[in-house]
């Protein structure tokens, strides 16, 4: 089929490059002249595990476009997905004015049948918008239909997650989209529930709002395991078993970053106070961990006692590893915390970068040389082989504080480290 995907970031390219891997012909288009240029010479504008090598395969193999223009990109497109961003605004709702803008641009370009995707994360009934939108400046012949299709990829994880995902979610009005969609997906091995469009808008964001939830409250009950003395790993082990509920997303630490748990946490819960149901479990959610960061900072300061003057050493900066997306990262809490102190930061991250953000190491030894302390805040896969040894030879202090409980804690406290980690002894 000819495809059409409107947005080049982290969904929109991720989609557009699947889709073409499947042998579909694909445009994806962006206003953002670097983003489509670098594309074209079959780069990411950001780094995703596999994404540049398989843009190059598909490129060759003349499966996938990029243009700068809606007009010139969906001209032949029978599908077009809209995958532009949809940012908090400062009351806590979606922007939706980049979806209005496309769904404008879209409608002035109809020129035969379209189905017209949802692919952002949108509130319930955004659907119905584009739809008025859409007729409000299409010609009058021009026919179309609208659809939602929520995207549920994992940054880091984006090729997997979006060629094999766990379903696919598709919202329909009408029969002839629901057999487009279909036939889109034929060649994906993975359950397909169709819905109507409020019900895959709604399901986008329960879905997020629902793993966040996971989140916090293994973090709170990480909070009573240090006060009682249990082991919040063996807890959630324990609790996992229990097929209802799952070991997945139960991993205490840090808490959750990234663009998407906070934006559509704020949107799903101001989309309920708009329409006056009490959704405060969604606040709470949020509040459980904002606070992590300070939590975090109090467990150092319990290990250094005063902070003034005092070096030390963060390892992981990307809001979770296989990523160099610092969106909501947690690091830059805990970094803003300690500078505030007069704390010297040294930081290391295999991929992410961020140059005004105190002092960047070549390596994690590089960063725990002549520290006070080492704080564990991304779990990246290099740090669990890191040679404790040479570690503790370089530090000023044998300390490490584990924000996402990478180590067991005696193997690190043979070496005659103290070792500090989150819900355990
Ligand atoms: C999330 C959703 O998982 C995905 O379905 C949706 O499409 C976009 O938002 P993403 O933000 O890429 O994906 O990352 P994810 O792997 O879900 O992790 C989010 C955050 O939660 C990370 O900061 C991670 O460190 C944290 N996390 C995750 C935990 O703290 N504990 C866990 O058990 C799982």
């Amino acid at each position: 089929m000819n495809i059409a995907v409107i947005g080049a970031g982290h969904v929109g390219l991720v989609t557009a490059a699947c889709f073409a891997s499947k042998g579909h012909m694909v445009w994806c288009i962006d206003n953002d002249k670097r983003k489509i240029d670098l594309a074209r010479q079959g780069k990411a504008s950001f780094f995703e595990p596999g994404l540049s090598e398989l843009i190059r395969k598909v490129v060759k193999e003349n499966k996938l476009h990029f243009e700068y223009t809606i007009e010139k990109g969906i001209s032949n497109a029978v599908v077009v997905f809209i995958a532009v961003g949809t940012p908090t605004k400062k009351d806590g709702r979606a922007e939706l004015c980049y979806v209005e803008k496309v769904a404008e641009e879209i409608a002035l370009s109809l020129r035969s049948y379209k189905l017209i995707v949802e692919k952002s994360t949108v509130p319930a009934s955004t659907g119905q918008w584009i739809k008025k939108i859409i007729n409000t400046y299409k010609t009058k012949e021009a026919e179309f239909d609208i659809a939602s299709n929520p995207e549920f990829l994992k940054e880091g994880n984006a090729l997997i997650d979006s060629l094999s995902p766990d379903r696919i979610v598709i919202g329909t009005e009408t029969d002839r989209a629901k057999k487009v969609m279909a036939q889109l997906y034929l060649d994906f091995d993975a359950p397909k529930i169709f819905t109507s469009i409020e019900s895959a808008e709604l399901i986008k964001h329960a879905s997020n709002s629902f793993l966040a939830m996971k989140i916090s409250f293994i973090n709170a009950v990480a909070d009573i395991c240090e006060s009682v003395g249990g082991d919040i790993n063996e807890v959630a082990d324990g609790m996992g078993y229990d097929r209802r509920i799952g070991r997945e997303f139960l991993q205490a630490g840090l808490g959750w970053g990234g663009s998407c748990f906070g934006k559509d946490l704020d949107a799903f819960y101001n989309l309920a106070e708009q329409y006056h149901s009490s959704f405060d479990l969604l606040q709470e959610v949020k509040y459980i961990n904002e606070i992590r960061a300070g939590q975090f900072v109090e467990k150092i300061k319990k290990e250094l006692w005063t902070l003034e003057g005092k070096q030390i050493g963060i390892l992981g900066l990307s809001f979770k590893p296989g990523t160099d997306d610092v969106r909501d990262a947690v690091s830059f809490k805990i970094i803003s915390l300690l500078q505030n102190e007069n704390v010297f930061i040294k930081w290391y991250d295999p991929q992410a970068d961020y140059p005004l953000l105190g002092t960047k190491s070549k390596n994690p030894y590089d960063a725990a040389k002549g520290s006070h302390c080492l704080c564990i805040v991304t779990e990246w896969d290099e740090f669990r082989t890191l040679d404790l040894v040479k570690i503790k030879s370089l530090m000023k202090l044998p300390i490490i504080i584990d924000g996402r409980n990478m180590f067991h804690p005696e193997d690190v406290r043979k070496h005659g480290f103290t070792y500090v980690s989150m819900g355990r002894k």
